[in-house]
């Protein structure tokens, strides 16, 4: 195995939307809206179906083997497709004797499922932690199938999910390449503000070959599919405000809305070039919270590689006001001049000293990138 993600992973995932409401023809649809519609291209290359894939059976052999009315072609035929049009392969399984859902885990299989799953072409396995063994540790069951992927020989992006206590503290060393932080994400401005900005803190934590996970996307589900209905949905603002708070926080992005039912303006912010290369830095710095006055006011700072430093002002009370920023705790001279660009928008702010005030909307942000003249 190589050294892999090294960036956080992006793509698309079928659980928010579609909970077990998948098909081969569902998954292929995806691809190739997702070619075709510039999200490749953007970065989003992994195509990952969630739970509910498999039969509830194993066969008389002991494989998984996927339900044959959803995927009748089988599992390899799904990830030869997406690599044939230059997408990489995202399964689900669980570290339990059963999914989330009731299908079969991998508990006790862990060698044959991860060999199943190179066999197919598997490029990314999300391994959640439902119905765990009793009287095993949560880090020992992750350990067990970190190793038996080791020993397939193949890249595969190992996405940890939750386990029983403080995932981040230990799941690099399981082998997984990024963690999930809290439970499941909903389609509210609630639970985005509750598992983003309860990624603060954990900074030390994330980096290149393993990232904190604060969920997957749900940028424009806008109140349809599964975790839509459970959330009720979000206004543009909160759809930019999270997608805008998951690249400061260097998080895997991973869509979860009906790609082929997207907006012009939800696809735009999904491929702003701008924010998805502050999340995709080769310096792979999660930002950091600067002293705000209040915990509705949250301004947080992320280094970049080649030395600029993108702010992030969210507000996160309904209505607008005036945030400050100030560059003062991040290596900055309070005498420097610094350059303000408002990533969104694309504009111009102009150049400042030692910082500024800036209007912002009520649940929405303004991200400015600030190099030093
Ligand atoms: C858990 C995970 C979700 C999803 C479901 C599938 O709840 O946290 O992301 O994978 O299981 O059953």
């Amino acid at each position: 195995m190589s050294m892999i993600a090294l960036k956080p992973p992006m793509g698309w995932n079928s659980w928010n939307t579609f909970s077990g409401k998948i098909s081969e023809t569902l998954i292929k649809q995806t691809a190739d809206y997702i070619v075709d519609n510039g999200y490749r291209d953007a970065g989003y290359t992994v195509v990952a179906i969630d739970d509910c894939w498999m039969a509830h059976e194993r066969t008389p052999e002991g494989d998984l083997q996927p339900d044959k009315t959803k995927f009748p072609n089988g599992m390899k035929a799904v990830g030869d497709y997406l690599h044939s049009k230059g997408l990489l392969f995202g399964i689900y399984e669980d570290a339990g004797t059963m999914t989330c859902a009731g299908y079969p885990g991998s508990y006790g299989h862990e060698r044959r499922d991860a060999q199943l799953f190179a066999e197919w072409g598997v490029d990314m396995l999300k391994y959640d932690f439902c119905y765990s063994a009793p009287g095993m540790e949560d880090r020992e069951l992750y350990r067990r199938m970190g190793q038996a992927l080791r020993e397939t020989g193949r890249d595969i992006i190992f996405s940890g999910c939750w386990g029983n206590d403080g995932v981040w503290k230990w799941m690099r060393s399981c082998g997984a390449h990024m963690w999930r932080l809290t439970g499941d994400i909903a389609d509210s401005w609630e639970s985005i503000e509750k598992v983003g900005f309860g990624a603060l803190g954990l900074e030390m934590y994330s980096g290149p070959c393993g990232w904190n996970d604060p969920d997957m996307l749900v940028v424009g589900l806008n109140g349809r599919g599964y975790v839509g209905e459970i959330g009720g949905g979000c206004n543009f603002e909160e759809y930019k405000s999270h997608f805008a708070l998951w690249c400061m926080l260097s998080a895997p992005l991973l869509m979860g809305h009906d790609v082929r039912k997207t907006s012009s303006e939800i696809k735009a912010l999904l491929q702003n070039k701008e924010l998805i290369a502050i999340n995709q830095d080769d310096a792979g710095i999660q930002a950091y919270r600067l002293p705000s006055t209040n915990d509705y006011i949250t301004v947080l700072a992320k280094p970049l590689a080649n030395g600029d430093i993108v702010f992030g002002l969210f507000n996160r009370q309904p209505v607008w006001t005036y945030m400050p920023v100030s560059w003062r705790c991040c290596g900055w001279e309070l005498t420097d001049d610094i350059s303000l660009t408002d990533v969104i928008s694309g504009k111009d702010l102009g150049t400042f000293r030692a910082g500024n005030t800036f209007r912002v909307e009520g649940h929405s942000c303004l991200i400015l990138r600030a190099t030093r003249l």
